[in-house]
């Protein structure tokens, strides 16, 4: 069965301009036409993050990219095998795009032959790894990006974006990433990010989904709808206006203070991260919410804690836990926005994870403690989002999201881009 999109979302989050993502309980927005441009992503089961396959250069040449939900600009590795393209380009320092908070650097090349990583007055940027934290400082191109397309009855058409800018790095900036990747796709809130760059070659809405899926076989896909600096600060990354956490439909007394965004140190609130697999939170959140955790699993579930399995503090033994549609059964986690009525809810499935070696079978609540000063209260990592469909509207500054799709009997692994008018 076709899915579409728009249907599927139940909530909608306002996204403020830092950006804070507050959920109202405004109706989403009228579906798109079409559904022109999408991308797989595939999970990488080493590292635990995700990939995003696109097309780049002329002709074009498929790359994998880390998929970044938080990254301002996408990167990639310039120097291994050569950089060669029949369409790239340099920015010439007075660009717009080169402004400072998207680049505080003017380029001079003296040393080498004129080439992609080599020209004058050119637009520098600084790529950063967000594993290691490390920043580069390299040239700006624009090229040629290809992102396969689906017409509405067929996928596998490749649309081209012609001047899709990103920045180069040295090899060494992908310490950490998955095995085949060479960049970073970024997704994040700035004028530079992949779908705003490529709803603004198309004149579409700047608006994209994303839908994880931590299947082994098949890909989730993010999409753009009729889609939709040294610059570490401001951050690209998306907030959410988390107010609560129940847990089995009860509240988690919790320190509130830590739970909204301090203006002045810009510490606290809750973001969502792709690069992060499990959702950290800070110490004194992550202690209140497992122990409520633990006390609904034996009051409601009877479930018995065992010997917790690193990096994770409370684990289960999977012979003792029931099975449903969305993941084991266990109590569900609500992130409460604005209000009550609107929340995020964490089933098994993102809640829970399966940890199966030398003898121990034992499903484990999946959360982190991120430290007494956690830059963020909550940081929403992969795990809790996958297979749950996030649509982010840039525009309209809101995000409309699904929780899990499992319940509808479906998952991100199987969407189906092919639809019939799009009904
Ligand atoms: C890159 O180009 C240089 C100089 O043109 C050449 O010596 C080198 O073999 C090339 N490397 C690859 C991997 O193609
Ligand atoms: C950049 O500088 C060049 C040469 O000085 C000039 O011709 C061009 O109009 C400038 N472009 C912008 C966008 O300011
Ligand atoms: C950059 O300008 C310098 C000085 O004019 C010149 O020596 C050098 O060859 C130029 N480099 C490139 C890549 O054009
Ligand atoms: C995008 O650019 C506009 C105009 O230059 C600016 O007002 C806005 O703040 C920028 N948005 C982001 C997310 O950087
Ligand atoms: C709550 O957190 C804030 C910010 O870290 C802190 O200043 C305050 O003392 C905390 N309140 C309590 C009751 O722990
Ligand atoms: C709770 O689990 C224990 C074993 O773990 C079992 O003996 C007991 O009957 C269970 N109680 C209920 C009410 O299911
Ligand atoms: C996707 O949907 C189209 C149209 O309904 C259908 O023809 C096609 O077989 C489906 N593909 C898959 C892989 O399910």
């Amino acid at each position: 069965m076709p899915i579409h999109i728009i249907f599927l979302a139940a909530a909608i989050i306002t996204l403020a301009p830092r950006p804070v993502l507050s959920l109202s309980a405004s109706p989403p927005p009228p579906p798109p036409p079409s559904l022109p441009l999408l991308a797989p992503i595939q999970k990488d089961h080493t590292t635990l993050r995700y990939t995003l396959s696109v097309y780049l250069k002329t002709p074009p040449q498929r790359l994998d990219l880390l998929l970044h939900l938080g990254g301002r600009f996408s990167w990639v590795d310039c120097y291994s095998g050569n950089y060669s393209s029949a369409t790239y380009r340099h920015i010439p320092c007075n660009f717009s795009v080169c402004v400072p908070l998207d680049s505080l650097a003017c380029g001079y090349c003296y040393d080498r032959p004129p080439g992609p990583t080599c020209s004058n007055d050119t637009c520098e940027y600084f790529p950063e790894n967000p594993l290691t934290r490390k920043v580069g400082l390299e040239d700006a191109l624009l090229d040629a990006l290809g992102l396969p397309s689906t017409d509405g009855s067929s996928a596998g058409r490749v649309d081209v974006v012609p001047d899709f800018l990103f920045s180069c790095a040295k090899p060494d900036l992908l310490a950490e990433f998955p095995k085949g990747t060479s960049g970073l796709a970024a997704l994040g809130f700035s004028n530079v990010s992949l779908p705003v760059q490529v709803a603004e070659a198309r004149s579409l809405l700047r608006c994209f989904a994303l839908c994880l899926s931590g299947s082994r076989s098949a890909a989730g896909v993010t999409f753009g709808d009729t889609v939709i600096t040294y610059a570490r600060e401001p951050a690209a990354e998306y907030y959410v206006g988390v107010t609560a956490v129940r847990v089995n439909g009860k509240v988690v007394p919790l320190n509130a203070t830590l739970l909204a965004i301090d203006e002045e140190s810009g510490r606290g609130g809750t973001l969502i991260s792709t690069v992060l697999p499990y959702t950290a939170l800070q110490t004194s959140i992550f202690r209140a919410v497992t122990q409520a955790f633990a006390r609904e699993a034996s009051a409601a579930f009877n479930l018995t804690t065992i010997q917790p399995v690193k990096p994770f503090s409370l684990c289960y033994s999977a012979r003792d836990v029931g099975v449903t549609r969305a993941g084991p059964a266990v109590p569900a986690i609500d992130l409460v926005m604005q209000s009550e009525d609107v929340f995020w809810r964490v089933f098994g499935a993102n809640s829970m994870v399966r940890i199966q070696r030398k003898g121990t079978d034992a499903w484990c609540l999946g959360l982190v403690d991120g430290g007494a000063e956690a830059r963020a209260a909550i940081v929403i990592g992969g795990h809790q989002v996958e297979d749950n469909l996030l649509q982010f509207d840039l525009g309209s500054m809101r995000l409309g999201f699904s929780s899990s799709v499992l319940v509808r009997g479906t998952t991100c692994a199987d969407f189906n881009f092919t639809t019939d008018n799009h009904t």
